[in-house]
C-alpha cells in the first residue's frame, strides 16, 4: 500500500538565542512515518515529547524558531510525491484544506469572539479556496454540517454561546468542508468533559466514515487511541518508539515505555494505584547518551546508555526501537 503522507527521518528543532548562547531543543528527532489512506493513525506520548511539533511539520508550517534540519514530509498527489516543505507559496496554499486540513490544539481559540460562526467560517474559507468556488460554500457548508449531524443554525452563534464541545466539533467540521485526503488534529478531545469527548469522537468517526480519508490524531490519552486509533505510534522524546496495529499494540506493548502507558491505564473494579513511568521525560535540550528512556527503564542494558535503539520491525507492521527486543528476537 503506498503512503497518503510519508515523513523520511524528520528533524525540526527549536533554535533559542538566551543570552547569547544557542539552545537547540530537539522536538522532533529523526521521525519516520507512512501514513496510509482510509486510517485513523494515532500518535500517543506525554506532555512535551513532541506530539504538536510533529503535526505542524506535518502540515507544512517550520516557522521560527522552529527549523527544519533534515528528512522530509512528502504529500501524495496524482500517484506522485510532493516534497511539502519546499513547496511554492502558491502551491502549499492551494493544497490546505483541500489535501491537509489542521485542527490546531486548543481550536476554540480559532474563532473571532465577537464575530457570528458564519462570518469567521468565510474568512477562513475564502482564503483557502478560488474566487469561483466561493459562491458556493455557505450552501455547502451548511450541507456539511447537517450530514455530520450539527445543525446548520450554530452558523448564526457568537462563539461564547456554545459549550466548548460543540465549538470543538464545528471547528472540526469546517477544517473538513474542502473534503481534506489527509486530517491532522492535535488533542481535540483534551480540556473536554467525557460525554463532549465521545461527542467530538463521533464526529470524527462520522467525517472519516463521510470522506474516506485519513486522520491523524494525536493525543496523550491511550483510552482514546484504543477506540479509535487504527494504528498507533508512540512518541518519546521526539522519536517514534513503536508503531503498529492499535490492538497488536494493546495486546502485546513492545516498548517498556509504552507497557507503562497501557498498565497506568485505569481499569473498572481494579482498586490497585496504578504505576506511571518513574521520573520524568528527559528534557530535549540535554537529550541522555544513548536510548532517550533509559534513564527511566527498569531493563536497561549497559548498551542502552550508549547507542540508540534503531526503530525495527518486530512481526509485520510492529515497530519498536528497543534492544532487549532485538536480543529476544535474535535468540527466539
Ligand atoms: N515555540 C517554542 N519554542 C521553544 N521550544 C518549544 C516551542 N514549542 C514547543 N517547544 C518545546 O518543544 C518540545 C516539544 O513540544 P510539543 O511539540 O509542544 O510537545 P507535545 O505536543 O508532545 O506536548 C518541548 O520540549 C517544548 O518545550
Ligand atoms: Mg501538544
Amino acid at each position: 500500500m503506498s503512503a497518503i503522507l510519508r515523513v523520511q527521518d524528520l528533524q525540526t528543532f527549536y533554535v533559542l538565542e538566551v543570552l547569547g548562547t544557542r539552545k537547540v531543543v530537539k522536538a522532533v528527532n529523526g521521525v519516520s512515518l507512512d501514513i496510509h489512506e482510509n486510517e485513523v493513525y494515532g500518535i500517543a506520548g506525554e506532555s512535551g515529547c513532541g506530539k504538536t511539533t510533529l503535526l505542524r511539520a506535518m502540515f507544512g508550517n517550520i516557522e521560527p524558531p522552529l527549523r527544519h534540519f533534515g528528512g522530509k514530509v512528502l504529500y501524495r498527489m496524482d500517484g506522485e510525491y510532493l516534497d511539502a516543505l519546499s513547496l511554492p507559496l502558491h502551491k502549499s496554499r492551494e493544497m490546505r484544506f483541500t489535501y491537509i486540513a489542521y485542527v490546531p490544539q486548543g481550536s476554540m481559540s480559532i474563532f473571532n469572539p465577537v464575530s457570528k460562526l458564519r462570518a469567521t467560517f468565510m474568512d477562513f474559507l475564502e482564503s483557502h479556496v478560488p474566487g469561483t468556488m466561493r459562491k458556493s460554500l455557505l450552501a455547502l457548508a451548511e450541507k456539511h454540517l447537517e450530514s455530520l449531524g450539527l445543525s446548520a443554525r450554530v452558523l448564526d452563534a457568537y462563539p461564547h454561546q456554545l459549550s466548548g464541545g460543540m465549538r470543538q466539533r464545528v471547528s472540526i467540521a469546517l477544517a473538513t468542508l474542502l473534503r481534506p485526503r489527509v486530517i491532522l488534529a492535535d488533542e481535540p478531545t483534551t480540556a473536554l468533559d467525557v460525554v463532549a469527548q465521545r461527542a467530538v469522537l463521533q464526529l470524527l468517526a462520522a467525517v472519516q466514515k463521510e470522506l474516506q480519508n485519513t486522520i491523524v490524531l494525536v493525543t496523550h490519552d491511550m483510552g482514546i487511541h484504543a477506540t479509535i486509533a487504527t494504528r498507533l505510534g508512540i512518541m518519546y522524546a521526539g522519536k517514534i518508539v513503536e508503531e503498529g496495529y492499535t490492538p497488536d499494540v494493546f495486546a502485546s506493548p513492545l516498548h517498556p515505555y509504552t507497557q507503562f502507558l497501557i498498565h497506568s491505564l485505569p481499569r473498572i473494579g481494579d482498586k490497585r494505584v496504578r504505576e506511571s513511568a518513574p521520573g520524568n521525560p528527559p528534557s530535549l535540550l540535554h537529550l541522555p547518551p544513548g536510548c532517550p528512556f533509559h534513564p527511566r527503564c527498569p531493563y536497561v542494558l549497559a548498551r542502552c546508555r550508549e547507542e540508540v535503539p534503531p526503530l525495527l520491525e518486530v512481526t509485520p507492521g510492529h515497530r519498536v526501537a528497543c534492544f532487549l527486543r532485538e536480543v529476544n528476537h535474535g535468540t527466539a
